[in-house]
């Protein structure tokens, strides 16, 4: 069932999503050459524990650590530990944070030091698949318009969209109904409405589209070896246009 949020919920709502925008900043803010990964999970953890919040993932079905941290081909649920970053190196941080009874869920990828062209642009069509999927997000649309959106958008330029995992609603769970795939065909799955909080977060592949689980059981690396970039955002669907709550000075 698709929980909507009342205007005191979606308050709250607010407040853990700002801490979780603010720790992926400050773990972007982090990622340079010769940091090791755990490095990064160990401030962000304190960040989030000093504005009086839990980090989401940490024990979130067994998982070891307080955010996800995927290098290269590496999509997402990288676990942090003794990895040394290297410059070039694609860095996708994924953070959330569970404060007053609600959860705040978003990602992003940023380059150690200087980056190579592909690079730049694979981060930057999987932030803006983000963005062409936010413009259907509203009333009059459905959740596989966003679906649609992005996947046309990535695809675009050659590059694909995984299928095993996808975006989801977010709130006193930090995994509620509905999914929100970053692929499909337009028109589908349910109505969008005033209330709901969606994490929308586009997976992009720069090559071929499958996957495969690494041994610690979380890591999801690309099949083909390529790179792989990812972005999200806790996004409340209103009467007009949609809020991006996972922000902190206006940048997320
Ligand atoms: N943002 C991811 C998600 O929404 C992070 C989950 S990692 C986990 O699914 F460790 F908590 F599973
Ligand atoms: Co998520």
């Amino acid at each position: 069932m698709i929980q909507i949020k009342s205007v005191k919920e979606i308050e709250l709502m607010r407040r853990a999503c700002a801490v979780a925008a603010a720790a992926r900043a400050l773990a972007g803010e982090m990622t340079a050459p010769g940091v090791h990964t755990y490095e990064i999970d160990r401030a962000v953890h304190d960040f989030i524990v000093k504005q009086g919040a839990v980090p989401s993932f940490l024990n979130y079905n067994g998982y070891p650590r307080s955010i996800c941290i995927s290098i290269n081909d590496e999509v997402i649920h990288g676990i942090p530990g003794s990895r040394m970053i290297k410059e070039g190196d694609i860095v996708s941080v994924d953070v959330g944070a569970f404060l007053g009874g609600f959860h705040g869920d978003c990602a992003a990828t940023f380059v150690a030091g200087a980056a190579d062209e592909s690079a730049e642009k694979l981060i930057e069509v999987t932030r803006q698949s983000f963005f062409e999927g936010l413009k259907l997000a509203r009333p009059g649309y459905r959740v596989s318009d966003i679906s649609h959106a992005i996947q046309a958008y990535a695809e675009s330029f050659g590059y694909s969209v995984i299928r095993e995992y996808v975006g989801h609603g977010v709130g006193a769970k930090l995994h509620e109904d509905p999914q929100v795939p970053n692929f499909g065909k337009p028109g589908h799955g349910p109505r969008l409405i005033p209330g709901m909080t969606l994490a929308i977060e586009p997976m992009i592949n720069m090559g071929k589209a499958d996957i495969r689980l690494l041994n610690d059981g979380w890591t999801v690396v690309t099949a083909d070896g390529k790179p792989s970039a990812h972005y999200e955002n806790t996004v409340l669907i209103t009467n007009g246009e949609p809020e991006i709550l996972t922000v902190v000075d206006g940048i997320c």
